[in-house]
């Protein structure tokens, strides 16, 4: 039976767009009426290599299959293989093993878990505080809530974790004031914020930061859940900043669409887990392994990396030459852009879903970042065509008075 909207038995935590989407393909999306949506959003940088990309396609397909999923009493030679690569990929950075979970939030569970285990394996217990900025945002689930410092997500979901505290973001000496030797087990920050507005942090601040964490022993553990995955033309973000880490998380993009997360750790706090520390039951199984094999395999390509900042490059010239009053600030690296408005950035949202004639042409999807800053997340695979076609879209989605 086809249904014409949501059906009432979903909890009602989602403020979702008037559309179905049925099918997919690059970097457009369809309805079911048969309307084609560009797509900017690659489903808050998940869809990475854009939709039924074929050879993600194929590796599913084959993948299924042959294998889906064993449990972690034993081993796959998929899963393995997209391990080894991950490590290989985040080795410039320090990273020496990896963990898989399902998620985002669970990523940065066990990056929480591993500061404690870490801390607590060397100096007992007492110094397991962690500490993040004050408009971070790290997932959802009780503890990844209690590392987020935006009061708006915290409302009426306490109590919270305890041992965790916030620092104001660029601020060096507020940090070291927090980042107590006696009580401080890791500082959990994300190279470039994306959801409270595509905000960067200041290479020098990270290298203070690397240096108070180095020299007081507390781990540096980079989100890189929506920042990494080659979105900002390297590898992972935090790489711009020229420091190494000691735990990095990955989700979203990483199997281009199939729910998986990790966290890896480098030489410090490799060893932390141990046998029976943690486990997660689908993680990194063979299915999104399989997927996180051809993601990776794209996504390490330097030819392929210097592509995303070539285009980035592009779609963001090109609204900075607009000058459009209605545009205050446009800023990013590769391919994740903010774009600050004059007006609500919700009704921009839906205007640029509907499209210009009223709903007939193609319509646009981009994402909000806060009240006031577009966020624009487009599949790595975008062609310069579909960047021009996305930017008159938006730039008509600009033009039009809002609401109408
Ligand atoms: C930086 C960052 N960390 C963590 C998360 C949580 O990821 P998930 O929704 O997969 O749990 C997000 C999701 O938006 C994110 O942007």
């Amino acid at each position: 039976m086809m249904l014409l909207s949501m059906p009432g038995v979903f909890m009602n935590t989602y403020h979702r767009l008037p559309v179905t989407f049925v099918r997919g393909e690059g970097v457009w999306l369809y309805d079911r009426a048969g309307k084609k949506y560009l797509d900017f959003s690659s489903g808050i940088a998940v869809n990475c290599l854009g939709h039924n990309y074929p050879p993600l396609v194929k590796a599913l397909s084959d993948q299924a299959a042959r294998l889906i999923h064993v449990c972690n009493y034993y081993q796959n030679d998929v899963s393995a293989a997209f391990a080894e690569k991950l490590v290989r990929a985040c080795a410039g950075a320090g990273m020496r093993k990896v963990f898989f979970g399902n998620s985002g939030a669970e990523a940065n569970e066990g990056a929480i878990k591993i500061a404690r285990k870490y801390s607590f394996k060397k100096y007992g217990p007492g110094r397991h505080t962690i500490v993040s900025l004050r408009d971070s945002f790290h997932g959802r689930t009780i503890t990844a809530l209690s590392a987020t410092g935006q009061e708006k997500f915290h409302r009426d979901f306490g109590p919270f974790t305890p041992g965790f505290t916030f620092v104001p973001r660029g601020d060096p000496e507020a940090l070291d004031r927090a980042l107590d030797q006696k009580t401080t087990a890791g500082f959990l920050v994300e190279a470039i914020q994306g959801e409270s507005g595509i905000l960067f942090q200041d290479p020098g601040y990270i290298r203070t930061a690397a240096k108070l964490c180095a020299d007081r022993d507390i781990l540096l553990m980079f989100d890189e859940i929506q920042c990494g995955l080659g979105r900002t033309g390297t590898f992972l973000a935090m790489e711009s900043c020229g420091v190494k880490a000691d735990v990095v998380t990955l989700a979203k993009g990483l199997a281009g669409g199939i729910p998986v997360g990790a966290v890896l750790a480098g030489e410090k706090a490799a060893e932390a887990l141990q046998t029976g520390d943690h486990g997660s039951t689908f993680g990194g199984n063979a299915l999104a392994a399989a997927a996180g094999i051809v993601v990776l395999d794209t996504v390490t390509d330097p030819a392929f990396l210097g592509e995303i900042v070539r285009k980035g490059g592009r779609l963001m010239d090109a609204v900075r030459a607009w000058n459009h009053p209605g545009v205050q600030e446009v800023r990013g690296r590769g391919l994740m852009a903010g774009i600050d408005i004059n007006g609500e950035s919700w009704p921009m949202l839906e205007s640029c879903l509907a499209g210009p004639r009223g709903g007939a042409g193609p319509g646009l999807l981009i994402l909000s970042a806060g009240l006031k800053t577009l966020r624009i997340l487009p599949p790595y695979i975008i062609s310069d065509e579909e960047i021009d076609q996305g930017l008159s879209l938006l730039r008509a989605a600009l033009d039009r008075p809002q609401g109408s």
